[in-house]
C-alpha cells in the first residue's frame, strides 16, 4: 500500500466518525489520503479532524483558491476512490449521474476505480429504491462493499452498518496486493470482446436466440478498461448500457458478429469471446411474416461459423480467451473445447445459474490446470479473469497458444 493515493469521500451519515480511524490507518500504511466531504458530512465530523489526520486540506467546495477544478483533478493520478460512508442520498445521486457537489462531480470525472461503502438504517438499505440504485451502480462497474449487520445508531438491528475501519483497511490492502501486476496490467493493449446473444432470423418478426443477458461480457469490458486496455465491445441485442470509455458496436446475428470481429482482428492484441453465438441459423429466412394459417413449417437449420475458432486459427492471431456455458461435466467439456480451439485460457460457467444473473461461478482452465473462482458478482469475477489473462499474456509469447 506504500505510495498509493486514495481519495476518501465522506457523506452525511453517523458512521462518518469511523472514517476518521480509517484515515489514520491508511496514513499509517503509507497511503496518501485526500479527503472530500459533502456539506452534510461536515455536520457529523469537522474537516479539521480529517485535515489533522490526513495531513492534507480537506476538499469541500467545487472551487478553491488553489484549484479551480478539484472535481477533475481529484480522480486523476489516484489509485482508488472510496466513499465511506455512502449515504442513501449520495448513492441515489451517483446512480443518476448527478454532479451537484464536488464529491459526486469528482466521481463522474474520475479515471480510476470507485468503491462505495453504504451505511444507513436497515429499512433505508432494504428499500427497493436504494437496492435499485445500488444495482445500477454495480452495473456501472462501481464496487459496492456490503454493509455489515448488527446494532444500529438508531436503536434498530439489521444490515446497514459501515464495516469496521480495520475491515475496510483489509479490503483495500487485498485490492492492492491481489493484483499481481501493476495497477493497469493491460495498459496500451487493444482488447476486443464479444457479448450477449445473437438473433438468427426465421422471418421479419421471429428469431432463434438464447437467454444470454450480456452481463458477463459487459463486466469483462469494464474490467479490461479498468486494467488500462483500449476496449471494443461487439454486442448482440441486450438491454445494458455500454461501460464508459468502451467503444460499442451493435450487431444482431452470428454472421454480422463474425464480420465485425474479423475486420478488427489485425488491430487486436487480446480477443475475449463471451458472446453466446447461435450455433445454427435458418437456411432460408422468410422475407415475409409466416402466418399461423400457412402450411406446417419445417425449419431447415445450418451451422453458423465458430467465431472464436476462426479467430484463433487466423494468421497472427491475437491472444484468445473463450467462455463456455455448460450444464454438466464442466471441466471435461471446457478443457476439450479449449484444446479443440487452441486457447490459452477458457472460462467455464454453469449455464443453469449464470444466464441472466448478476452473479456467476467460473472455473478457469489453462495449461497449468483448473482454477475455480468462488461465486460472486460478475464484475468481481471479470476483474479476476482479467488479472489471470494478463499474467498468462505477459508470461511468454510462446505460451499464447495451446499447441
Ligand atoms: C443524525 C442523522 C443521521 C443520519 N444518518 C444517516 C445514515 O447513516 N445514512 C444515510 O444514508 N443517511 C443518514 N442521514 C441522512 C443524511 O444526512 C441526508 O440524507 C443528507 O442529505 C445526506 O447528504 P450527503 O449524501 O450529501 O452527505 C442522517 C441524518 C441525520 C440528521
Amino acid at each position: 500500500m506504500q505510495g498509493k493515493h486514495i481519495v476518501l469521500g465522506i457523506t452525511g451519515g453517523i458512521a462518518a466518525y469511523k472514517s476518521a480511524e480509517l484515515t489514520r490507518l491508511l496514513v499509517k500504511n503509507g497511503v496518501t489520503v485526500q479527503i472530500v466531504m459533502t456539506a452534510s458530512a461536515q455536520f457529523f465530523v469537522t474537516p479539521l479532524t480529517f485535515h489533522a489526520l490526513s495531513g492534507l486540506p480537506v476538499v469541500t467546495e467545487t472551487m478553491t483558491a488553489n484549484d479551480a477544478m478539484p472535481h477533475i483533478s481529484l480522480g486523476r493520478n489516484t489509485d482508488l476512490m472510496l466513499i465511506a460512508p455512502a449515504t442513501a442520498d449520495f448513492i441515489a445521486r451517483l446512480a443518476q449521474g448527478r454532479a451537484d457537489d464536488v464529491l459526486s462531480a469528482a466521481c463522474l470525472a474520475r479515471d480510476c476505480s470507485l468503491w462505495i461503502a453504504p451505511a444507513m438504517n436497515r429499512q433505508m438499505w432494504q428499500n427497493p429504491a436504494t437496492q435499485r440504485n445500488v444495482s445500477l451502480l454495480q452495473q456501472d462497474g462501481i464496487h459496492v462493499i456490503a454493509p455489515a449487520s448488527g446494532a444500529q445508531a438508531c436503536g434498530e438491528e439489521g444490515a446497514g452498518r459501515l464495516p469496521e475501519p480495520e475491515e475496510l483497511l483489509a479490503l483495500i490492502k487485498a485490492h492492492f496486493t491481489d493484483t499481481p501486476l501493476s495497477g493497469k496490467p493491460l495498459a496500451g493493449k487493444r482488447v476486443l470482446i464479444t457479448a450477449g446473444p445473437t438473433q438468427e432470423a426465421i422471418d421479419p418478426v421471429r428469431v432463434i436466440s438464447n437467454l444470454s443477458s450480456g452481463k458477463m461480457g459487459y463486466a469483462m469490458a469494464q474490467a479490461a478498461w479498468e486494467a488500462g486496455a483500449e476496449v471494443t465491445l461487439i454486442s448482440g441485442p441486450v438491454c445494458l448500457p455500454a461501460p464508459a470509455n468502451v467503444t460499442r458496436i451493435d450487431v444482431i446475428c452470428a454472421e454480422s458478429m463474425l464480420h465485425a470481429v474479423m475486420s478488427r482482428i489485425p488491430a487486436t492484441d487480446i480477443f475475449i469471446s463471451v458472446a453466446a453465438v447461435a450455433d445454427y441459423r435458418p437456411r432460408h429466412p422468410s422475407s415475409t411474416k409466416i402466418h399461423k394459417s400457412d402450411a406446417t413449417q419445417q425449419l431447415e437449420l445450418v451451422p453458423t461459423t465458430d467465431i472464436l475458432a476462426q479467430v484463433a486459427q487466423a494468421p497472427h492471431a491475437p491472444f484468445c480467451v473463450g467462455f463456455a456455458a455448460e450444464t454438466e461435466d464442466f471441466v471435461a467439456r471446457g478443457e476439450a473445447k479449449r484444446r479443440r480451439k487452441h486457447l490459452p485460457l477458457l472460462a467455464v460457467n454453469d449455464a443453469k445459474t449464470a444466464l441472466g444473473s448478476d452473479d456467476n461461478t467460473l472455473t478457469l482452465l489453462d495449461d497449468d490446470g483448473v482454477h475455480p473462482l468462488p461465486r460472486g458478482h460478475k464484475l468481481v469475477l471479470a476483474r479476476q479473469v482479467v488479472t489471470h489473462l494478463a499474467s498468462l499474456y505477459f508470461r511468454s509469447p510462446d505460451k499464447r497458444q495451446v499447441p
